[in-house]
């Protein structure tokens, strides 16, 4: 216990466990010429600020389950840019190749089917040093926060670009995304209450939510000791076209003959209520996140191109692929690739094409080789037609074409359900999600920043 104490008091907050607070101010930081040394004594004391991974733990508990307003939650990122800035040795810079060379190397190289730099927000072509997450219960309270840090840091920094998001919830209280569908129920689950948690509510029979600490912990070259760690983050803006998914799922709906919620539901792999499809033909069904697709091994159920199934295949990448390797560890190296997700929506949800800012997710994911897990995921899983067998198609929530893909380009992408079609039937389904920029940060260990 005294080591994971030390650990967790010496890791930043929202990699293990979600922050949980209702809205969130993302500062991202370009540092002015010239202002080494002060920098380091503005983050020197502004990392006594920091939310640990251990205040983190004891405030969910507190406050989360009392109900009282909380208080803020900060963490502090750097990219490989800010470490450069900051005049860290090579050997003292985080070494997972992508994070060295930045996200924008990464578009530029066409590895995620990216939009290319110049259609990205403005703020976000910028070289990015460093990103500030501020989170609170309360609007107010985190506007005063945020005014504070930023005049603190006025004359050394420059704020490039700011996001402003905020959990969204349906009439019921769930946490969704835009597109109306239940988000953040399947999570790798490090901590033992949430592990208790997720035992209590369903049994582990089919899909076993604990991961491994390795899964996001990657060590930090200057913290206090051999055991201080970080974490990489993807950030990523993704821009959700609200509409046009609507009007696909209406138009999907027609040519099967089926309702609109089961033709969402073709797409996400869940129903909007989070109801799994490889488990139901209808919202309404309790499973939660116990399943995998061993009783669905053709597609028949819930199509290998859905979101979740791409995403997370629970056992397909064993079954399907015949590689070699036994089941076990194709299953082993499946769940390798797993992240941790930790993202919030901007934006008013867009039903109209109204509103010019536009709304979407603010993607955010936490894991210990940004190669491996996120870059894969994205890469060989979403993007990729012929995952996890030949001629599935892309993602039709998260896959990307590369750059020139506009809002009126459409690939084909197979359905089917043995009752009314083959797989050899297919459906245009368009480009609902724009990335609009993003950055690959090293969350530091917070030891490293009180002593920078
Ligand atoms: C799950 C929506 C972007 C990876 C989900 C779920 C929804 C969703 C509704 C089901 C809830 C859950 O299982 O927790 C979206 C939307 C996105 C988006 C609307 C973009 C606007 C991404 C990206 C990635 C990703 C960029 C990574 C490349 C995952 C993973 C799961 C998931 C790993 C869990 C699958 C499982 O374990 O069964 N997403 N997502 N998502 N998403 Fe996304």
């Amino acid at each position: 216990p005294g080591i994971y104490e030390e650990l967790l008091l010496d890791l930043q907050g929202n990699i293990l466990k979600g922050h949980g607070r209702d809205h969130t101010v993302h500062l991202f930081l370009q540092f002015k010429p010239g202002q080494v040394e002060p920098l380091k004594d503005w983050i020197r004391e502004f990392a006594k600020n920091i939310t640990s991974a251990h205040q983190q733990a004891a405030e969910a508990e507190l406050y989360r389950t009392e109900k009282i307003a909380g208080k803020p939650f900060i963490n502090f990122f750097l990219s490989h840019a800010g470490y450069e800035y900051l005049q860290f040795r090579p050997f003292q810079i985080p070494g997972n190749q992508p994070f060295r060379f930045g996200m924008k190397n990464d578009t530029i190289r066409n590895l995620l089917g990216d939009p290319v730099i110049e259609e990205w927000e403005p703020g976000l072509q910028e070289e990015i040093h460093a990103l500030l997450l501020i989170a609170d219960d309360n609007l107010v309270s985190l506007l005063q926060t945020v005014n504070q840090i930023t005049r603190t840091l006025y004359l050394m920094a420059q704020v490039v670009h700011r996001e402003d998001g905020f959990i969204l919830k349906n009439e019921r209280g769930d946490h969704i995304e835009h597109f109306g569908f239940i988000d953040g129920i399947s999570q790798p689950l490090f901590t033992k209450s949430d592990i208790q948690k997720a035992k209590t509510s369903g049994d582990f029979s089919k899909w076993d939510p604990r991961a491994p600490l390795s899964l996001v912990l990657a060590k930090d070259p200057n913290g206090k000791s051999e055991d201080s760690y970080g974490s990489y983050l993807v950030y990523r803006k993704l821009e959700q076209d609200v509409i046009a998914l609507l009007d696909a799922e209406k138009d999907l709906a027609e040519k099967l003959g089926i309702d609109k919620e089961l033709a969402g539901a073709l797409m996400m792999g869940r129903f909007r209520d989070g109801t799994p499809l490889t488990l139901a033909d209808k919202p309404g069904g309790d499973y939660g996140n116990d399943f995998d697709y061993s009783e669905d091994e053709k597609a028949y159920k819930c199509p290998f191109h859905a979101h979740v199934r791409k995403t997370n295949p629970r056992g397909d990448t064993g079954r399907v692929i015949s590689s070699g390797e036994s089941f076990e560890d194709a299953l082993k190296t499946e769940r390798n690739h797993r992240i941790a997700r930790r993202a919030v929506s901007y934006g008013e949800t867009d039903y109209t094409n109204s509103t010019s800012t536009g709304s979407g997710l603010l993607f955010l994911c936490f894991q210990a080789d940004l190669e491996n897990q996120f870059n894969f995921m994205q890469a060989a899983w979403a993007n990729a037609s012929n995952f996890v067998e030949w001629n599935v198609g892309v993602d039709p929530i998260i896959g990307q074409t590369g750059p020139g893909a506009d809002r009126n380009q459409k690939w084909p992408v197979a359905w089917g359900k043995p009752e009314k079609s083959d797989q050899s039937n297919t459906f245009n389904f368009g480009l609902w999600v724009h990335m609009k920029g993003g950055e690959y940060f090293f969350a530091p260990s917070i030891s490293s920043l009180t002593s920078i």
